[in-house]
């Protein structure tokens, strides 16, 4: 029986970066930024199957590289929808009801450090329904009105969330079930059906590849780590 299973959204366009591929395709290291990320996770040994959502067209290539990344672990690939929720809920189709345990994982976040990833398994598997990695807030943040006035929000009391974000698979097959959502994360929507959700340590080198100085910055990390070689 697979405890844990694992959801990598990777079907967006990646315009921000600039690769002139899908972000999930872009090379980190010579390799798809896809493939560090399937690292990162099946080096959860309690993580038993990954399902990709990836770009139409593009499923048979991203299931080459997610299977060359996963150590055994197996894989599944779906075609992922127009929004990041949408790919989500098509991934999550593909996880067999006796699955207890959901990860939903960014590729973008490549790097995100095994601590991590065991972490928000092991809140979930100690009965949270959902859990998330969270780091504190560098900058500070103001909050913009419509009318153009701003104010200052007190950064002490601020949590920048990363991913994977873990559930109990039925919670999240609730939050899913609803339409309509305008939650930015998984988490958002499963707190919008009243679930409370746990706050684990996140770390800062599971930050979200976006732009091209992101890019430049997860080299410099894994050539200073070793990785890279
Ligand atoms: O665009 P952003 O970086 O916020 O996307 C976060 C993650 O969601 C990325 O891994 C991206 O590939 C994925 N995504 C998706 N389907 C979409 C849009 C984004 O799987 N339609």
């Amino acid at each position: 029986v697979t405890l844990i299973a694992a959801i990598v959204p990777a079907a967006g366009s990646g315009e921000r970066l600039g690769a002139g591929v899908p972000k999930a395709l872009a090379l980190l290291a010579g390799e798809p930024i896809l493939a560090h990320a399937i690292r990162a996770l099946v080096a959860e040994p309690r993580v038993g199957l990954v399902v990709v959502a990836a770009p139409p067209g593009l499923e048979s290539q991203m299931e080459r590289t997610t299977r060359g990344a996963a150590g055994g672990v197996p894989v599944r690939v779906v075609t992922g929808g127009a929004t990041r929720v949408a790919s989500v809920s098509a991934a999550l189709a593909l996880i067999p009801t006796d699955v207890a345990v959901v990860l939903v994982h960014d590729a973008a976040r490549a790097l995100v450090p095994g601590q991590v990833v065991a972490a928000v398994a092991d809140a979930v598997l100690a009965g949270a329904p959902a859990a998330v990695p969270a780091v504190a807030v560098v900058d500070t943040v103001r909050r913009v009105g419509a009318d153009g006035s701003s104010e200052t929000l007190d950064r002490a009391t601020l949590r920048a969330v990363q991913t994977p974000q873990g559930f109990s698979a039925d919670v999240l097959r609730a939050a899913h079930a609803r339409t309509g959502s305008t939650a930015t994360d998984d988490a958002g929507m499963v707190e919008s059906l009243g679930h409370p959700v746990t706050l684990v340590e996140g770390d800062y080198r599971a930050f979200k590849v976006t732009t091209r100085m992101d890019l430049l910055l997860a080299e410099a990390l894994l050539a200073d780590s070793g990785e890279a070689s």
